[in-house]
């Protein structure tokens, strides 16, 4: 399976902001439903063996406090390729979050519930197989270590916290870069995708 981790910054974490301004209001929801998206979505069908944990920092037990919402590809419905209508699938599960301390699935595929931000990413990136995807990276050709079965942590628009950073690096991930220019999030996972398919038939990179 491949996992793909986004740490989201500024999406108000009740849910509260108008699919009308996704870019402005909602703090680059537009690009947060694009990684989703991307993440997910080819040509007439979906990547079944593909996961998106989107981690909204903050301390649990607080209305706006850390949220994690987990899109399961072998069971997501209603995911389509438009930005929109996935963001609204992601408001739901955010504003329905709100009356629920536990994890529920908020839609078929979705779960969604509290966490602490710090302690939530701690967690995954303490399991194995990690990879950290950072403009400042190796490259991931001489690493070798993209493969399947890879859980990647990567940013939305805005820059990982230092506390963040000091979790991943404490976890010791390997920090990779995809390419020389900084990407936006949701190509990033394109590219990633592109890698491990390729890999996949026996390419010229062939994972370790
Ligand atoms: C738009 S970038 C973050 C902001 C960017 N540092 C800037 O200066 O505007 C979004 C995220 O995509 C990932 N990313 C972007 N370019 C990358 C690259 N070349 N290799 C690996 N990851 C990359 C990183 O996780 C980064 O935090």
């Amino acid at each position: 399976m491949r996992r793909f981790v986004l740490l989201v910054h500024r999406v108000p974490r009740d849910g509260q902001f108008t699919l009308n301004d996704l870019a402005g209001g909602a703090g680059r929801m537009d690009e947060v439903a694009r990684v989703v998206s991307t993440a997910f979505t080819v040509s007439n069908d979906l990547r079944r063996d593909t996961e998106v944990v989107l981690l909204f920092g903050g301390t649990e037990g607080k209305v706006d406090g850390g949220r994690r919402i987990v899109v399961h590809g072998a069971r997501v419905r209603y995911l389509n390729p438009d930005e929109r209508s996935t963001a609204a699938l992601l408001k739901n599960a955010l504003t329905r979050a709100i009356a629920h301390p536990r994890d529920f699935e908020s839609s078929p595929g979705l779960v969604v519930g509290p966490i602490d931000g710090r302690a939530e990413l701690a967690r995954l990136a303490g399991e194995p197989r990690g990879v950290w995807l950072t403009e400042s990276g190796a490259s991931w050709e001489s690493l070798g270590v993209l493969g399947p079965d890879r859980t990647f942590f990567l940013s939305d628009p805005y820059d990982p916290t230092d506390e963040e950073v000091a979790v991943l690096r404490a976890a010791n991930l390997p920090a990779i870069s995809v390419g020389p220019r900084s990407l936006r999030a949701s190509q990033v996972v394109d590219v990633v995708h592109h890698l491990l398919d390729v890999a996949a038939e026996g390419g010229p990179n062939p994972p370790v």
